[in-house]
This record gives structure tokens, sequence and C-alpha cells, in this order.
């Protein structure tokens, strides 16, 4: 049974106190690298040449070479072929690290808090970097576990790859595997602390690896809300159906008070409803074909507010939440106003397809209305490295830079 919580207190307090757990266990590691951001963040730009980052001008965030995060010899840098370049190709997309030669090649970032938790992320732009218009598909780990496969299905597609973990160790690699499908490669790696309330169902056995993260309301298929606006850097992605429905947004600030899922002010400020106010919301979403082991299964959040004042004073919008045509919440629903909640997992769910439907009740009066989602499946963090070595070297090596 899933049942929408509503927190009570924002988190101003336990945020600091967190920086100053990772600052004060990670000092000597900081000093070494200049590059992480007093919030935490590693922001890197892999195949960037030389030394020297640079900052992103619409995220400001910093980014840094992927020097220092692997070994020198390992892979090749290239920059993307110049006619995928348009202006809203971020800058950190512009190079890329391929790997002709070893089955396996890893990233060690170091400076984690064993324990705390993370969202990871690879970006990768194929943008035909070799020339040879081949795209490519090989798997990604973290550590010694199996993450997602990346697929690139076309050239000027960015693909995202993103887990939230907990660290088991004080740093954490990411490791691509060339699987006979195409030359692995990658543009980007970020790394972002997170409260350890967050994402309750990612812990110390078991990640979250994102499928879907929707952002209902913007009309325009460029909208990504991200960092600032979202200060633990999710990208929030629009999901755009103008022909059957409306958005909504709202004039006034939502109260976000969640402590589990914090998403953004600007995402709880836009929502949809349908256009024909008799329709009910209905939509499906991919399950990916990773990972390969589906008994872990899924989890969702659903996140919902009233962003209009009810026209008269019988009014009432109200409904029932269906995933894949069971409810997942066993009574009627009403969006709070102005006020962020939602509805989700409180543990993994079975599935083969992934539909959810706001039905309606014969009370309603409006129709339902949704304002984002987030769909991951779960990954077993569980096995331990047989070649424990492979690590420590690699991260002796980091700190020693
Ligand atoms: C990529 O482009 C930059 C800037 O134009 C240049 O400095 C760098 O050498 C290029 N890298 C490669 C691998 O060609
Ligand atoms: C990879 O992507 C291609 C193109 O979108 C698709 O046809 C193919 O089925 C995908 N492969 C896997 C294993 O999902
Ligand atoms: C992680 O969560 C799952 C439930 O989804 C639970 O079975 C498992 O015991 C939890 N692991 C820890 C270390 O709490
Ligand atoms: C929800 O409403 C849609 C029509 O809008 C209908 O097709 C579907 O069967 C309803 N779902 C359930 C579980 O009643």
């Amino acid at each position: 049974m899933e049942e929408p919580t509503t927190g009570t207190t924002a988190m101003m307090v336990p945020w600091l106190l967190l920086l100053c757990i990772t600052a004060a266990a990670t000092s000597g590691a900081l000093q070494a690298h200049a590059q992480l951001e007093s919030n935490g963040f590693i922001s890197i730009d892999c195949g960037l040449p030389g030394q020297t980052g640079y900052v992103d001008k619409t995220t400001t965030l910093s980014y840094t070479t992927d020097a220092g995060f692997i070994d020198t010899d390992a892979g090749v840098n290239h920059n993307i072929s110049a006619e995928y370049i348009t202006p809203s190709t971020p800058t950190s997309l512009h190079s890329v690290r391929s790997f002709p030669s070893g089955e396996r090649n890893c990233y060690t970032l170091g400076s984690l808090v064993s324990g705390l938790k993370y969202l990871l992320r690879g970006k990768f732009l194929y943008a035909n970097y070799d020339g040879l218009n081949m795209l490519p598909m090989f798997d990604l780990y973290i550590g010694v576990n199996f993450w997602t496969t990346v697929n690139i299905s076309a050239s000027d597609v960015e693909v995202y790859a993103e887990a939230i973990m907990v660290a088991p160790d004080d740093f954490v690699q990411v490791c691509l595997i060339n699987t006979g499908g195409g030359m692995p490669f990658i543009s980007g790696l970020d790394l972002r602390p997170l409260k350890n309330k967050l994402y309750p169902l990612a812990n110390e056995t078991q990640a979250l690896v994102l499928l879907h993260r929707f952002n209902f309301g913007p009309t325009d298929s460029h909208t990504i809300i991200r960092y600032p606006d979202d200060p633990h850097d999710r990208i929030w992605f629009p999901f755009v159906d103008v022909e059957n429905w409306v958005d909504i947004t709202a004039g006034e600030k939502v109260n976000i008070l969640d402590e589990l899922f914090q998403p953004p002010q600007e995402v709880m400020q836009t929502a949809i409803t349908p256009r024909d106010v008799s329709e009910n919301i209905e939509f499906t979403l991919d399950l990916e074909s990773f990972p390969r082991d589906h008994s872990l299964g899924y989890v969702h959040t659903v996140y919902f507010c009233e962003l209009q004042e009810y026209p008269s004073s019988n009014a009432l919008r109200q409904f029932y939440i269906y995933r894949n045509g069971v409810l997942t919440y066993l009574q009627v629903y009403t969006p709070p106003y102005l006020a962020g909640d939602f509805v989700n997992s409180l543990k993994p769910f079975q599935a083969s397809q992934y539909k959810i439907s706001l039905n309606a009740t014969a009370k309603s009066t409006l129709p339902p209305i949704i304002n984002a989602i987030e769909l991951f499946s779960v990954i077993s963090t569980t096995t331990v490295g047989t070649n424990s070595q492979d690590g420590a070297v690699t991260h002796t090596c980091m700190l020693a830079r």
C-alpha cells in the first residue's frame, strides 16, 4: 500500500550539517581536488584537454577535466563533430573520452563519505566523435555492480544514466564495459551529495536507477529544470502533449515541506489537466529492458499540488490513482492547495509495463491533475569485488595527487 506523506519542516539545518560532515571527513582530499565545489558537487567534463576546467554559464557549476579521475593512459580524447554542436548543446558534452583498449575502464571519484547518499550521473553524446557513424552499446557498472546498459539510439541524442545510491566506501568507481557492441565512450560524470532522508528506498543494499523523470506543464520541449532551480541538480525533463493536455501554472509559491523528495518549486508550480474536462489522465512509460535482473522491481513517486482556487464552493477535484489498473493509493485523492504532495512506493513493485491512470471520482467536478513523476528500477549493490585491490590502488593514486 502506498500513501501520500506530507512533511512538516524544511531541512535547512540538516543540509548545512551534511556539508560540515563532508568537509571534515574529506579535508585532505579537498586540497588535492580544488575542483570539488563547496556544495560537494563533482562535475567532470570527460575528454577535455589540459588540467583546467571552466564555469558553465547555464548551470553556474564548475566543470573539471577528467585528469585525476582516471589513469592518464586510459582512453583517448575526442571532440564531437562540429555539425552536432547547437546553441543548446551543453559545453560539457563537446568532448568525450573513448576506450579503444581494455574490456573495463573505470573512473574513480574520491572525497565521498561512506554511508551517505549520492546522485551519480553519466552523460553520453555520441555526435559522431570518431567519424565512423557507428552507434555503440555498452554497459556501465558502479564498482562491480551492474548499473545499466548505455544504448546510443541516435548520434544527436543525449543519453543520461542516473543512479541514487548510498556510498559503500569513501570513493566510488564508475566502469565502462565493452560488451562487443561498439567502443565505450563518455561525455561527462556528475556526483551530487543528497541528504540521507531523500529517496528512502535507496539504501546500503540497493540503488535506484532512473528510467523517467518528467515535469508536467511546460509546453516547450526545451524547458529543462536542474541546478540551481533544483539544489540537488536532478534533471527534470518536460513531458509535452499540448494536443491532449492544458498546462496550469501557479502564480503563487508552492509550499514544499516534504523531506523525502523535495521537488523544486519550478516543477511543482506547473501541472497538466485534460483538455477535455470529462477525460482522465492516463499514460504509459517505457520500462527499459535493463536491468537484466528485474526481480528487484521498480519504484515511483508521483507529485501533486492544486494550483487553482476552486471556482465555486461546491467544486471538487478528486480522483483515484491506479498503477497498471490497480489502485495504488487506496483512498480517493484530492491534491492540497499550493502545497507539494506526493504518492510514492513504500516498497518496490513488479511490472512488465508501467501505466498510470488518474480517474476522476463521480463526485469530482474538476478533472485530475499531475505535476511530476519519477520512475526508477531497483538494482542490487551488494556484490563484493573479487579484486578489491583494483579499487584500492586507484584510490590511493587519487588521494596522492
Ligand atoms: C578539441 O577542441 C579544443 C578546442 O578547439 C582543442 O584545444 C583540442 O585540442 C581538441 N581536442 C582534440 C582531441 O582534438
Ligand atoms: C538500442 O536502441 C535501438 C535504437 O533505438 C533499438 O532498436 C534497440 O532495440 C535497443 N537495444 C536494446 C538492447 O535495447
Ligand atoms: C533496503 O530496502 C529494501 C526494501 O526495499 C529492504 O529489503 C532492505 O533490507 C533494505 N536494506 C537495508 C540495508 O536497509
Ligand atoms: C480510468 O479511466 C479510463 C478512461 O479515461 C478508463 O479507460 C480506465 O479503464 C479507467 N481505469 C480504471 C482502473 O478504472
